[in-house]
């Protein structure tokens, strides 16, 4: 039987991964409208996010997810009702599967659920997967076979770490670290440092440039801002070093997160995640100098793929493609009866 319109989202805080099985292609859009003052939609996903900290007072860009959940209903349903008659991209009445944060609660699950069948995109079936079980398979691993596979996904908001034995998850936590946690404290470190103003999208761009390497070379980069003192935009070198040292504590804490749930599994899996080390997926992974650091904080072998970033949606795509991993993935009406 041809399928069609059959598709497997990755809904993240900072994009939106698509993948279209007849079109077998993914695509991805910033998770990001903006709106003007009586609410009307003026451009979503990359075309709104490149207005972000650009726009007149009187326009306002919304990052509709918030730590990996909907918080913001009507502009995410806005921006995939934009999507839908963008024509080319969804089609109503598709079969959906998506990845989820796997401690959701019932209430946020159902938002996701209702994105899908309530809104345009009228979902004919919706099936989640844990994100973390979906990584995993996007970074090529066998996890119907494996006892016992640790992966860490380092998002925009948030840090979900999960542990997966014989296809299923075991333990799983999630925590509110990511890279716009990260750009706001890059922020605030330039401000007290410097005086000095500058925006997330300056410290993102920042971020990515210089990463985390243990850079004693007093190479400065040169950053646009605001001066505090005379109140004029203008630009300042700054030591690279300074995203390191903005990031020190949140680190540490990823850190300590990562060998705490290591040390709460079973001696059985532990013994296997020692051994093999551990899976990073997530945009964050790209961050120069990351891998490195939590391999030598850990003391463990850290994987990643090319693009840690498109794992999720790379394993979706295989669950919507192979019969055996289809299974997997669980049917929202049948839980939601379960919980009703
Ligand atoms: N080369 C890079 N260096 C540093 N950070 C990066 C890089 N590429 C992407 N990121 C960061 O990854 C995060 C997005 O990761 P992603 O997994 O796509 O997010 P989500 O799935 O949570 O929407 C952003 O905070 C972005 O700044
Ligand atoms: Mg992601």
């Amino acid at each position: 039987m041809a399928k069609h319109h059959v598709y497997g989202i990755d809904l993240g805080s900072y994009e939106i991964k698509v993948y279209d099985l007849e079109k077998d292609n993914i695509w991805t859009e910033k998770n990001v409208v903006a709106v003007d003052s009586s609410g009307a939609l003026l451009a979503v996903g990359d075309h709104a996010f490149a207005m972000y900290e650009k726009t007149p007072p009187d326009i306002e860009v919304v990052f509709p997810m918030h730590e990996g959940v909907i918080s913001d209903f009507q502009h995410i349903q806005d921006l995939l009702q934009y999507l839908l008659d963008a024509g080319s991209t969804f089609a109503a009445g598709g079969e959906y599967t998506i990845a989820v944060p796997a401690d959701v609660t019932e209430l946020e699950k159902r938002a996701f659920f209702d994105l899908l069948v309530h809104s345009s995109a009228k979902a004919r079936s919706v099936k989640v997967i844990e994100r973390g079980v979906a990584d995993a398979i996007g970074l090529g691993l066998d996890v119907q076979r494996s006892d016992g596979v640790f992966v860490a996904n380092f998002g925009g908001e948030t840090l979900e770490l999960s542990v997966i034995a014989a296809g299923g998850l075991v333990f799983n936590q999630r925590l509110p670290i990511g890279g716009r946690v990260m750009d706001r404290l890059i922020v605030e470190r330039v401000r007290h440092h410097y005086n000095f103003l500058i925006g997330l999208t300056t410290a993102e761009k920042l971020r990515m440039k210089v990463g985390i390497k243990d850079d004693r070379s007093g190479r400065t980069v040169k950053i646009a801002g605001r001066d505090l003192l005379y109140g004029v935009p203008t630009v300042k070198q700054i030591p690279a070093s300074l995203v390191r040292a903005s990031l020190k504590d949140l680190l540490e804490q990823c850190v300590e997160a990562i060998l705490s749930l290591i040390e709460r599994t079973p001696p059985e899996i532990h013994r296997i995640i020692l051994n093999d080390g551990i899976y990073v997926a997530g945009g964050l992974a790209r961050m120069t100098g990351l891998p490195q650091y939590i391999n030598r904080a850990t003391g463990l072998h850290v994987h990643t793929s090319r693009k840690p970033e498109m794992c999720s949606v790379r394993g979706l795509e295989q669950i919507v493609k192979l019969e055996e991993l289809n299974e997997l993935a669980y049917s929202m009406e049948e839980d939601t009866e379960r919980w009703a």
